[in-house]
């Protein structure tokens, strides 16, 4: 079947028909997050720069809140691109995914086409079947032109879904194409930039994985997640953000049900400045967990005693670090 027409047009957008080129090495990825306050680790930077340049999928696993969302929305931002955003659940499929028709507005022009006395029916089912009937949704719009350049689409929490959409998405992602019986095989001219993201409530088919560069998004060590701090919340001062910074990766080591994310250490550092800290106080850490930890069990395991003594254990390596 034929190509679709709009594979090949550019679409109408008011953004400068400009392409920011792609970071040429590794160093220069790392500055074009930074640029954007996202302070990523060298081997992110490594893989991210690799799935632009050999053009494959970027598959980020890895805790909740520990920017692997962020990346691609960065990524979006910095190379001037749209961003697609197709957030996974449970019973996604190709309708709300990739496209359907527009039933009604369907409906409507076969009453119009034989009230006008049409009744060519190759020809009505011609026109119902036509892109003006088509809703496109997330997958498909990857694959249109975009002034700029192609989008950066974003395949948030996929562990969400079903396994019988990954099996899908293979189709997407080894071929950038979409076949649509009705009107044929739409392709993209120029491959999106592809960032997929899991939880890893679940594994995720090897099959798909093989497509992409895989990285597991990991905490911060301490001095990675002070600059994220003060990249995205320069209001907290400088030494409660590194006792804050501290604390928290105190209570990573223990046995929590849920560990706190970056964005949760960026939340307690705002909470703290609103309250006008300047240092960790054990009454205000013991009022605030709620901030950082969103389980009442482990909210009671750190509160009272537990929390002073990280406190006093955070002091006093910092203390020692001061002194070397
Ligand atoms: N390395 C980083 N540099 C700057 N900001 C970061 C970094 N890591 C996380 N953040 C911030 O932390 C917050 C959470 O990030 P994000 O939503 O991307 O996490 P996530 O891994 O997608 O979490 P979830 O699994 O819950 O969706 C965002 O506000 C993001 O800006
Ligand atoms: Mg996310």
């Amino acid at each position: 079947m034929n190509r679709p027409q709009w594979s090949s047009q550019r679409m109408p957008d008011d953004r400068p028909n400009q392409t920011i080129p792609n970071p040429a090495s590794i160093d220069e990825t790392l500055a074009l997050l930074r640029g954007a306050a996202y302070v990523a680790e060298r081997s992110l930077a490594t893989v991210l720069f690799l799935s632009l340049r050999l053009g494959r999928p970027l598959f980020l696993e890895g805790e909740a809140g520990v920017g692997k969302t962020e990346i691609a929305k960065v990524l979006a931002a910095s190379l001037g691109r749209r961003l697609i955003r197709l957030q996974c659940y449970e019973g996604l499929d190709v309708a709300a995914a990739v496209y359907e028709w527009n039933y009604a507005a369907q409906m409507m022009a076969i009453r119009l086409a034989e009230a006008a006395g049409e009744h060519d029916k190759d020809r009505i089912e011609h026109d119902v079947f036509s892109q003006r009937y088509l809703i496109k949704r997330p997958l498909l719009q990857a694959l249109e032109p975009a002034a700029g350049g192609p989008p950066v689409l974003l395949i948030d929490e996929i562990d969400r879904a079903d396994e019988a959409f990954e099996a899908f998405l293979l189709e997407i992602l080894s071929d950038f194409q979409v076949t649509i019986p009705e009107i044929g095989v739409i392709k993209a001219d120029e491959p999106p930039i592809v960032v997929i993201t899991s939880n890893r409530t679940r594994e995720i088919h090897d099959a798909l994985k093989r497509r992409c560069l895989y990285h597991w998004v990991g905490y911060p060590d301490a001095e990675r997640e002070i600059a994220i701090v003060r990249a995205k919340a320069p209001q907290a001062p400088a030494h409660l953000t590194a006792e804050l910074v501290a604390f928290v990766q105190a209570i990573r080591k223990q046995d929590l049900f849920k560990a706190p994310g970056v964005a949760e250490t960026l939340d307690w550092a705002s909470a703290l400045t609103e309250l006008d800290a300047v240092a960790l106080d054990p009454a205000m850490v013991s009022d605030t967990l709620g901030v950082l930890l969103k389980y009442q069990d482990d909210i009671s395991k750190i509160q009272g005693a537990k929390a002073n003594e990280l406190i006093e254990q955070v002091r006093g390596d910092m203390k020692q670090a001061a002194m070397k």
